[in-house]
Parts: C-alpha cells; structure tokens; sequence
C-alpha cells in the first residue's frame, strides 16, 4: 500500500509543478559568515534535503539593514551571490526546487550584528521590550530604539527587495518567498501594535497592507509571478507582536489585493505547536476564499495529518520545519513509514556542523545498525 499518496504525489498545476507536496519550511540556521555570507556546509545541507518538492531557504536578508541576527546569510551583495550559487545547483543536481526567503529583520535587530553603516529600521520608533537578540560573545541583549522610516527609506528598501529578488534568480534559485511574518519588518507595518504611522503607510488597513503589496507588486513584476511566493502569520504573537483588534480586516484585504498581483503562493505560519496562538479558523477560510494561488501549509504537521488536509482540500502544499532540520531524507521516511530522528534546539542556532550535516540518514542508519 502506498503510503501518504495525496502528499507524495506531484504538483502538477499549468505554471508550477513540483516532485511531491513536501516543502522544506524556511529555517534560520546561523551557518554563514559573521559577515553574513553563505558556507560551504549550507551545500551539503540544502542538497542533502533536496527530496523535498520544493525547498524555502532560511530568512536571508536583502539588506544590509535587515541582517538582525548573527550569522544569517544575505543576498545583496556580490560574494553572497557567488556563495549562494552552488547551494541552488547542489539542490537541482539532486532533483529539488528552491525558493529563497527574502526576510528583512527591521527593529528584531542589534547594531552589533550589522556593518557600522546599517540602521535598524522600523514602521515606528518603538522598541521590541520584550524581546532580546543574541550577540556573538556578548549574549542576549536589550534591543535598542530602531529608526521609524522616511518614505525615502521605504522606497529605498523596496528597490533592495527587487535587487534582491533578481540576485537570487542569478544565483540559480527558482524563486523567492516574501517574509511578510512573524514580526520582521513587513510584519511590523502590517501590526497596529507597532505601526503608528500618520502617512500613507500607516492607520488605515490599506495603509498598513501598502508595504507588504508594494514589495510583492514589484518583485512580481521583475521576476514573474511563479517565481514568488510570500509568507504570512495571521494571529502571529513571535517578536513582541500580537493579535490586533483590526487583524481580520487586515488579512481579508490582504489577501484579497494579493488574488490581483497573484503570486503563485501564500505560505501561512501557524505556531500553535510551538506554544503560541493558533490560526483562526475564519482568517484561514477567507485567506482560501479569497486567494486562487497555492496555499501552504505549515506548523506542527506530521505526514499523516498533512495527506490528510489535503485531502481535505485545506491548502495545496505543506510545509515541515523542525522535522526537516532532524531528517535530511524527510520525504524518503515517509515513503518508507521509517521513524524520524528527533531535532536538538541546542544546535538549533550554533555555528559549524555539529547539529547541521550530521543528522543521520536512513541509510546510514542502516549500515550502523
Ligand atoms: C530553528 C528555527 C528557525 C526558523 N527560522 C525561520 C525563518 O528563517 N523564517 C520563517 O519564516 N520561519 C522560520 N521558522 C519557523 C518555521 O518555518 C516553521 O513555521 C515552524 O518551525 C513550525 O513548523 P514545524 O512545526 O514543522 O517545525 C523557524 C523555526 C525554527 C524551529
């Protein structure tokens, strides 16, 4: 009997066709550079996981603004383009697709993981308090007041995100996701709670959505729309964001202008596994009503439940995080029924291979055995 047939089965829609319903979450690994530039161990990492349909890269910053976390790579540079190019061809080599996921940090962010020149952006001068960020050798610290961005800013980082988008594409990537999620810099526009803004980016819901639309529009427009995707985390309660009064509305008209510029997908977080709120079942419903595009999945999804809400026809792919940081052969155990190895947060965010590229393989498993 064959097994988890819907998820195993290809995507077979007119412009975008994937191996199987599997998609690698985007996932935050710390491997690059203090100088935010791609390693040799993100090759092997990302090849290894290459079962997958399609692969979504760790947040990787199209600025040099954005970098807020230690070590996270970047894409708006000459060398990061170079360094990015045989992780792509690694992946294609083994049969995958991957899409880069564009995340600008704005204010979840500390100057001291950023060049002397980058500023620590943000819809309003108002601090994350609740949130520390990591520093290499100092530890966790407070985050400092982030700048509230001119228009010039925002139309500056617009034009990033497009460099951006186009480097990935020269790098060899079949795509990019948009990170509008989890309380990084789109997210905070999106949010009354940190968007006081008096302009047209801020107050009403169209002003709130302005942003996150203006990004999509325009690297839909350099790239073409099967070539992007974004990721939204409607309730979302990471980096000092939660739920707003206006949360429906905001995601109901979001959604609803994003069926105009038609990505080919919406990536939907939901972190309910994780402790936090889960995703309303309403803003989940007119998110699919709405948008004709591909919807994911993600969040606390073991092979069984995923076979089943598609089935059910809930969204179209589905997305593993944690699973796929302990199984670089995720896809090959669910063929096989195997049991999956457990991921260690310890290494989580840790540099070099310990935790990386040394999770076992069925294979090498068996031979151990
Ligand atoms: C170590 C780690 C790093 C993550 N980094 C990112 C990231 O860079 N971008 C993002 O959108 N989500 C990130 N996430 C969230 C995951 O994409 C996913 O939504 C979450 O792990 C829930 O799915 P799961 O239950 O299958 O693990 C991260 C999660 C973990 C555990």
């Amino acid at each position: 009997m064959e097994n988890y047939k819907e998820l195993l089965s290809p995507l077979n829609t007119e412009h975008f066709k994937l191996k199987n319903k599997v998609v690698m979450a985007p996932l935050t690994r710390s491997r690059s550079t203090a100088g935010h530039i791609p390693t040799d161990i993100m090759i092997q990492y990302y090849g290894e996981r290459a079962g997958a349909g399609l692969i979504i890269t760790e947040g990787t910053s199209p600025s040099l603004n954005g970098v807020g976390y230690p070590r996270i790579p970047g894409i708006y540079s000459r060398e990061q383009v170079k360094a990015w190019t045989p992780v792509a061809t690694a992946v294609h080599k083994n049969g995958g697709k991957i899409f880069m996921q564009l995340m600008h940090s704005g204010r979840i962010s500390h100057p001291d993981n950023m060049s002397d020149d980058a500023v620590v952006f943000a819809p309003s001068a108002i601090r994350p308090e609740e949130t520390k960020m990591y520093v290499d050798g100092k530890g966790e610290l407070p985050i400092p007041e982030p700048t509230a961005m001119s228009v010039e800013d925002i139309e500056h980082t617009i034009e990033e995100y497009v460099t951006a988008a186009k480097n990935a594409i020269e790098a060899g990537f079949d795509g990019v996701e948009v990170h509008s999620a989890n309380g990084y810099l789109l997210d905070q526009f999106l949010n009354t709670g940190t968007n006081k803004r008096d302009d047209n980016y801020g107050g009403s819901v169209e002003n709130r959505c302005r942003f996150t639309l203006e990004v999509t529009q325009r690297v839909v427009a350099a790239l073409g729309k099967e070539r992007v995707g974004i990721r939204l985390s409607p309730n979302g309660a990471m980096n000092d964001l939660g739920p707003f009064d206006s949360q429906k509305e905001t995601f109901d008209y979001l959604s609803a202008k994003l069926e105009e510029i038609a990505p080919v997908y919406i990536h939907l977080v939901n972190h309910e596994s994780m402790g936090a709120p889960g995703l309303p079942a309403d803003i989940k419903k007119n998110i699919r009503d709405r948008f004709s595009g591909l919807l994911i999945l993600s969040g606390g999804y073991d092979a069984a439940k995923a076979n089943q809400d598609l089935i059910d026809k809930k969204g179209d792919l589905v997305a593993f995080g944690r699973n796929f940081i302990a199984n670089p052969d995720l896809v090959k155990r669910f063929k096989e029924n195997a049991s999956l190895n457990d991921p260690n947060p310890d290494t989580f965010y840790t540099p070099g291979k310990e935790g990386y590229i040394d999770y076992p393989t069925l294979e090498e498993q068996k031979d151990n055995a």
